[in-house]
């Protein structure tokens, strides 16, 4: 027998900048604090909204680049914003097409700017072409900026399934520049926020408790609490990746409390609806069933069910509905997320706002309770 034995080691900064490519109001080279060598070849990928919210955006990166030390390689790849990015191989084949004719190679580097859907299919991209293209992300949305965008995975839906394809492949380098939340829309901006209540909840009692205080000024888009919301949420997904399991190799997923039912909806509802309005619907059914499970106390589900309304999320929609069956489907997706991770299945729930609590087994009738729960909540 030969044992073959070696650690690759990751690591990459996530700074928090504002107005990054323009150079007057940004002086600061982060590229060459990242140690990006001179003469290196970038290869930009653009959310089509976060173009056409900002029309000087791409003339400011080729005048930025004008000045720099480095060289942009072609013209930017505008791809479609939102899941539709990750709807559709063609997609990918344009950034493949494009790292392919314009020689980006493993010392070039592919930057993604937008939602954390195009940075999932760009980071894809990335990651197969010549088996891997560093990669640098701009996250422009709160969900990227505080979540998806400072992970490892990236990935492409196929056969109708979420992140069917996909890799782990860790960023060069995270950029979460504040000035392109400016653009997004309110809807977007709270799908954010969802993300943030999940760590608080799973992980952190003081940092939900920070939502729950400022949930009014989340609802005005406060520029200061918002800033520090991206901040602690990413702070404790990095911390959490370092210290547990990056690569998902065994069964347990905390950070996917909420999600099995939210990665469902989603599919059932063709992606009309947002991966965070799916999580925070996912995070309350889950603790209405933890509550009936007699795991979680009524004054703390009470918490959850009113911060989730104060800040208007949707806690039912017409794809759950019982009376047309579909709740099974609903259900279905418990299935599709152990057939994703393979293993036991493995579901987060919360036994306390703070602390998560694994189980492997989900009782079917209890959660369609929980389903009916739900219901009821919104009719009242
Ligand atoms: N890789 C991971 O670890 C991970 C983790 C969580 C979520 N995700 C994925 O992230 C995706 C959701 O990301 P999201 O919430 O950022 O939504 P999104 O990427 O779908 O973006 C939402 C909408 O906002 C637009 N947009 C983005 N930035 C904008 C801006 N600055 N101004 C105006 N419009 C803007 C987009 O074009 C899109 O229409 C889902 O596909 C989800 O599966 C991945
Ligand atoms: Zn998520």
């Amino acid at each position: 027998v030969i044992l073959q034995n070696f650690k690759v080691d990751f690591a990459y900064p996530v700074y928090f900048t504002d107005s990054f490519f323009d150079r007057e109001k940004n002086k600061e080279d982060i590229f060459a604090k990242c140690g990006i060598e001179r003469g290196s070849k970038f290869l930009f990928v653009i959310d089509s909204n976060v173009v056409s919210a900002n029309a000087q955006l791409t003339s400011l990166i080729e005048k930025y680049f004008e000045l720099s030390q480095y060289e942009m390689a072609g013209e930017v790849v505008v791809i479609p914003g939102g899941e539709s990015s990750k709807n559709n191989f063609d997609h990918v084949n344009k950034i493949l097409t494009a790292i392919d004719q314009h020689k980006i190679d493993r010392h070039s580097y592919i930057v993604a700017i937008g939602g954390g859907a195009v940075l999932d299919a760009a980071g894809f991209a990335a990651a197969i072409a010549h088996r891997g293209i560093r990669h640098l992300r701009f996250p422009t949305t709160v969900l990227s900026q505080n979540d998806s965008g400072v992970g490892v995975k990236n990935g492409i839906n196929y056969f109708g399934k979420k992140n069917f394809l996909g890799t782990f492949a860790p960023p060069f380098a995270v950029i979460n520049d504040y000035s392109f939340l400016k653009t997004l829309s309110d809807r977007d901006f709270r799908c954010g926020i969802s993300e943030a209540i999940k760590v608080g909840l799973i992980k952190d009692k003081t940092f939900f408790e920070f939502i729950e205080s400022n949930a009014e000024k989340l609802n005005h888009r406060d520029e200061e609490v918002t800033r520090q919301l991206i901040f602690r949420c990413a702070e404790i997904h990095v911390q959490h990746n370092a210290s547990g399991d990056p690569f998902e190799q065994g069964n347990s997923r905390p950070l996917d409390y909420g999600h099995w039912s939210a990665h469902k909806l989603e599919q059932l509802s063709g992606f009309n609806i947002r991966h965070g309005e799916a999580v925070a619907m996912g995070m309350c059914l889950d603790a209405v069933y933890a509550n009936k499970k007699g795991l979680l106390s009524d004054h703390e589900l009470m918490r959850v069910v009113l911060l989730m309304k104060k800040l208007q999320f949707k806690l039912f929609f017409p794809e759950m509905d019982l009376k047309s069956g579909i709740q099974n489907k609903l259900l279905s997706g418990l299935q599709e997320f152990r057939e994703h991770l393979g293993g036991e299945l493995t579901i987060m729930l919360i036994e306390k706002i703070g602390k998560g609590i694994e189980v492997h087994e989900v009782e079917e009738k209890l959660m369609l309770e929980a389903i009916v729960t739900m219901k009821k909540g919104t009719d009242n």
